[in-house]
């Protein structure tokens, strides 16, 4: 798996300026353009697909902030495992360390499976100034991870980042446009990855995962080390919450020991 340059903008990505250009299943999130990236007009591009699962800037910016605060200061490389159009990797990009003058991250990584929106991204942080300071990978971040895990020479240089100082985040899909309208979000169903799948692939790292608001708190629960308290953080706009936040700790192998004995 390798890293990528700037990758070129294709049919599939687009600048909408006016409704009508809009297919009317977008219409509605299109309206909330500036909502999700107050500086839409600057020439943010997307995927039609990216319109379903982006971050909204505001969100995206304060969930860097949070990670920088909840996260140790001795993990100095996070990854972006779903980045998608760019909105959290921007926002940890462009995170400051406690000082305000240098950044937090030393190596922001980002991993997109779609070329086209991994395209967009790339756009979109040269537009907020960072695209240069993200190393992007194209391609299935679990296969990303894993190669980290167990053979990281397999990696480029400046790939082989050091696993205990590094942090992730994730925000996967959470199952398309109707993901799901139950009280509560039960996150074994969560599709095409559940619960069980991406915990599994990132315990041994702290890791911050980005969850329909409605989650099912009593299943992230049994993910947290006993004795431990975790930080799980809605984030909400105009009153409304749009996503939750699970930080969760790296487990040892004794931890998990315990949880499947007890
Ligand atoms: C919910 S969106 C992420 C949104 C992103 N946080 C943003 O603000 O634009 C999920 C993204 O994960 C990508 N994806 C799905 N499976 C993946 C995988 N195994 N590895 C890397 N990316 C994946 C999808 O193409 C999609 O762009």
């Amino acid at each position: 798996m390798k890293r990528v340059n700037k990758l070129p903008l294709t049919s599939q990505c687009h600048h909408w300026t006016r409704l009508g250009e809009v297919p009317w299943n977008l219409q509605k999130y299109w309206q909330q353009r500036f909502t999700i990236f107050p500086y839409y007009n600057e020439g943010i591009y997307m995927t039609p697909d990216a319109w379903f699962g982006v971050t909204p800037e505001p969100v995206a910016n304060q969930i860097a902030r949070d990670l920088s605060s909840i996260i140790s200061t001795s993990k100095t490389t996070v990854i972006d495992l779903f980045a998608g159009v760019g909105a959290n990797a921007i926002g940890l990009a462009l995170a400051t360390a406690e000082d305000g003058s240098t950044p937090r991250w030393e190596k922001v990584i980002a991993v997109e499976l779609d070329a086209p929106t991994l395209a967009c991204a790339q756009h979109n942080a040269s537009l907020h100034g960072v695209a240069d300071n993200i190393i992007w990978v194209l391609g299935d971040s679990f296969k990303f991870l894993d190669t980290l895990l167990n053979s990281p020479e397999n990696l480029e240089d400046d790939l082989q980042v050091d696993v205990e100082s590094t942090a992730l985040f994730a925000s996967p899909p959470w199952g398309g446009p109707g993901y799901s309208t139950d009280d509560i979000f039960d996150l074994n169903t969560m599709e095409p990855y559940n619960l069980d799948q991406l915990h599994g692939a990132y315990r041994r790292m702290d890791h911050a995962l980005y969850l329909p608001r409605t989650s099912d708190l009593r299943q992230i629960s049994k993910l947290v080390p006993d004795g431990s308290k975790i930080d799980v953080v809605q984030y909400c706009i105009e009153g409304a919450s749009k996503a939750m936040v699970a930080y969760l700790p790296a487990t040892r192998d004794e931890d998990e020991d315990t949880h499947m004995e007890s």
